[in-house]
């Protein structure tokens, strides 16, 4: 067995854990999706059907929870996914710019992620968070009040991070712990 497949194993362990927590408890299938996501970084088939089976649920009904929201991804993530709020608030505020900033100065286009798999772009509609418009989240770092400006700043603290080993940009503007809604249901 190589690294890789080791690596894999290892992520279905730790997803045979989560489904010991919830067991059949259909109710429980986006708590379930949200942890599986966490520990493999997206949703691909094979986890998908892994729960389905696990869980007593028809693929197609994974499949259709997975699809149906924004949150969960079916390809592989950079490591910083980046979520920038174009609901209105942010939107009139200059979200727009913001957003068309980081996909030019990283490269890449909506929902792309960069080769280095260091960053995943996308937008988002409102997350709730209006005040701090406009506002992104970097994974769980909400930035907020920010100006065009800060699309290098970020861009460059996240990177530094992966020599550094530490801070989270928390020097810029708005930050907080703030957490996604968790969904209730389609
Ligand atoms: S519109 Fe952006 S947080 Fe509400």
């Amino acid at each position: 067995m190589d690294l890789k497949d080791n690596e894999i194993k290892k992520k279905f362990n730790k997803l045979d854990e989560i489904l010991a927590i919830y067991g059949k408890d259909h109710e429980q299938l986006i708590r379930v999706l949200q942890k599986a996501q966490d520990v493999f970084g997206y949703l691909p088939e094979e986890v998908q059907a892994y729960i389905s089976h696990k869980m007593g649920i028809p693929v197609s009904a994974v499949n259709g929870v997975v699809t149906f929201y924004s949150l969960f991804s079916t390809e592989p993530k950079g490591k910083y996914n980046v979520n920038v709020c174009l609901g209105t608030a942010c939107y009139v505020q200059g979200a727009q710019k913001i957003y068309e900033g980081f996909k030019e100065q990283l490269g890449i286009k909506d929902g792309d992620t960069t080769e280095d798999m260091l960053f995943t772009v996308r937008s988002s509609r409102c997350i709730g968070a209006c005040g701090l418009a406009p506002v992104l989240t970097v994974n769980e770092d909400v930035h907020g009040k920010l100006s065009t400006k800060d699309v290098a700043k970020l861009i460059s603290r996240y990177k530094k991070n992966e020599t550094a080993g530490e801070d989270n940009g928390k020097d810029l503007p708005g930050v907080g712990d703030y957490q996604e809604p968790t969904p209730t249901g389609p």
